[in-house]
């Protein structure tokens, strides 16, 4: 497997203190920040936008590679995720994670009959993010079967394939919810068809719940009630990065 990367989720930080929680957590051992995105309708919960990126990305220094140290991934559950690519390149984002169920769901919205087009739309939004200069993930639900992945994983030219895949292992909308272990397959698939692929786990990681998602194959661990609710904060990161890379 590629590298562990942990990303505490500032879902669960103080948002009085913002810009000083993702400043504090990459000091203490993160790897990068996991900025969740909510629009209040594809997730029944709203969060925070782009001018709240701009301000918090000050707080942290730009990666000086790809994937590297200071990386803002960006969790994108709204419904119009290609609206926002370019606002929130600008923000700062370096890696603009959209879900396949809103890209799917967009693309139909314009063209109810259009389902071959509808299909192809993920590649269309991968590739769109690589032009805007970003890395791209694509995450699924817990109702979404993997397989929807394959196609887009093969995808011909490099511009078009993702670069990570986020495996959700809760309903997406709310911090500190319990894991959902039923997910795992779902990375044990993908690990076992793509070696060097960045795959991550989102939704009730923590210290109870790493070893299966690790053995499972993931290496972009996602944490945020885990991480911000505890006294110490950089223990968790160095406890979940061990169980990824043992
Ligand atoms: C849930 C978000 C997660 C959330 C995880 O919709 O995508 O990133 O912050 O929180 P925990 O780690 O507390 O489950
Ligand atoms: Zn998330």
């Amino acid at each position: 497997s590629p590298p562990a990367i942990i990303a505490p989720s500032i879902l669960s930080a103080d948002f009085a203190e913002l810009g000083k929680a993702c400043s504090d957590t990459i000091s203490q051992g993160a790897d990068w920040l996991h900025v969740d995105i909510m629009d209040g309708h594809f997730v029944p919960n709203i969060t925070f936008g782009a001018p709240v990126v701009t301000k918090i990305r000050s707080h942290v220094s730009k990666p000086s590679e790809k994937h590297g140290k200071g990386t803002f991934d960006c969790h994108m559950m709204i419904a119009e995720p290609k609206k926002w690519v370019k606002e929130f390149q600008k923000a700062g984002c370096d890696l603009y994670c959209f879900h396949y169920e809103a890209a799917i769901s967009s693309t139909a919205a314009e063209s109810p009959e259009a389902t071959s087009e509808a299909k192809t739309s993920p590649k269309d939004m991968i590739r769109y993010i690589h032009e805007c200069g970003m890395a791209a993930g694509i995450a699924i639900k817990p109702d979404t079967k993997v397989d929807v992945l394959w196609d887009i994983l093969e995808g011909k030219e490099e511009v078009e394939r993702p670069d990570m895949v986020l495996v959700m292992t809760v309903h997406p909308g709310f911090g500190g919810q319990k894991f959902m272990a039923s997910e795992l397959p779902k990375v044990t698939e993908l690990r076992k068809r793509y070696p060097e692929l960045n795959i991550e786990v989102d939704g009730g990681l923590g210290p109870g719940t790493i070893d299966q998602a690790a053995d499972a194959g993931a290496n972009v661990i996602v944490a945020g009630s885990a991480v911000f609710g505890a006294q110490d904060p950089g223990d968790v990161i160095a406890k979940l990065r061990e169980a990824v890379e043992s």
